[in-house]
């Protein structure tokens, strides 16, 4: 087994999965600021820091993911990378410098970050990252994801991935269907298979390892002001289908983003995808706002409250695994 093919398995294996803890300052911002927080770097820090302590990292967690200030932040003597390392997870950082208006199709994004990437990763290996993300991000419309959104991202994410074996780590590999719009599952399916199949494509032209790659996919969902609801055992089969039919079967992890759905919706949603899973891949979560939005609102009640803020996330922590190996019910989400 490769070197980065056993980074995949430690990060997605026996229902652990990845805490996304990357949010950029201006993200990290708005998040603290829906919670009355002042977003400053010591308390974006106390609040990451007080969920890397937590109980359930040893159980749950496999990677996480950073932003470049947490990455060079510390707790005393200790740094925030070796902090992770000792709970048995592993240092990831998020090295695309964000989505920026696509000149040839102004109401869409094209992601940046490659620029001076090969350097940047050598510092971060330094600091002790062994995997890393990039995020191309896409709107569904009648006229998009365009053509050329998907062919330049799809480079993008494929330019980045080589970089990142290059340098010894595990990069994941997140082209993102937002849920925003009207649009109904079964055009989320449509865009988002071409999105994914173009996205391996590249890697595959770029000579990218797939047995050491994360793929960080959307779910299949109606959009958030659709009319159409469909129940977890629909949302599981379309997403099952997008997958089997356009990933190729080397990739060892697939770790879905939680995009907006509430925690409990993230959750059951994985759960009934991992019960229905009858493929080779690993499916499991890479949450952000689904493992930290209500430890954060708990925690903005009061800063000190270390324990009370541990055991809100230690429980959502819990019920993401199980739903990771299908063994979540909604009644334990009362306890
Ligand atoms: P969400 O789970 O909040 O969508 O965040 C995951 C992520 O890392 C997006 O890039």
């Amino acid at each position: 087994m490769s070197e980065l093919n056993s980074i995949v398995l430690k990060i997605v294996s026996s229902g652990k999965g990845i805490l996304a803890a990357d949010e950029s300052n201006g993200t990290m911002t708005k998040r603290l600021d829906s919670v009355n927080v002042s977003s400053t770097p010591e308390n974006r820090l106390k609040f990451r820091n007080t969920l890397f302590t937590s109980e359930s990292m040893k159980s749950c967690i496999g990677g996480v993911i950073l932003f470049d200030e947490t990455i060079k932040q510390s707790v005393g003597s200790n740094s925030i990378p070796s902090l992770i390392l000792e709970t048995g997870a592993i240092p990831g950082i998020k090295v695309d410098t964000g989505a920026k208006t696509l000149s040839s199709s102004k109401e869409e994004k094209i992601t940046e970050g490659l620029d001076g990437l090969r350097e940047r990763l050598k510092e971060y290996y330094k600091l002790g990252a062994r995997f890393a993300k990039w995020r191309g991000v896409y709107n569904i419309s009648e006229s998009y994801p365009s053509k050329v959104a998907i062919s330049t991202n799809s480079h993008a994410l494929a330019r980045y991935a080589s970089l990142v074996q290059e340098a010894g780590m595990v990069p994941i590999v997140e082209p993102e269907v937002l849920m925003d719009g009207s649009h109904n599952s079964k055009t989320c399916l449509d865009k988002t298979s071409e999105v994914i199949k173009k996205c391996f494509e590249e890697l595959i032209i770029q000579k990218v390892d797939l047995k050491g790659v994360i793929l960080k996919p959307n779910m299949i969902l109606p959009g958030t002001t659709s009319e159409e609801k469909i129940n977890s055992e629909k949302i599981a089969e379309l997403t099952l289908k997008c997958l089997i039919e356009n990933v190729p079967n080397e990739v060892a992890g697939i770790a879905f983003l939680s995009g907006g759905q509430s925690e409990i919706e993230a959750t059951e949603n994985l759960n009934m995808i991992n019960i229905k899973n009858n493929s080779s891949f690993k499916m499991t979560y890479s949450y952000g706002r689904a493992l930290q939005q209500s430890a954060l609102k708990y925690w903005s009640k009061n800063l000190d409250d270390i324990e009370g803020t541990q055991k809100v996330f230690n429980h959502r922590a819990n019920m993401t695994t199980l739903a990771a190996k299908g063994e979540w019910k909604k009644e334990l989400e009362k306890n």
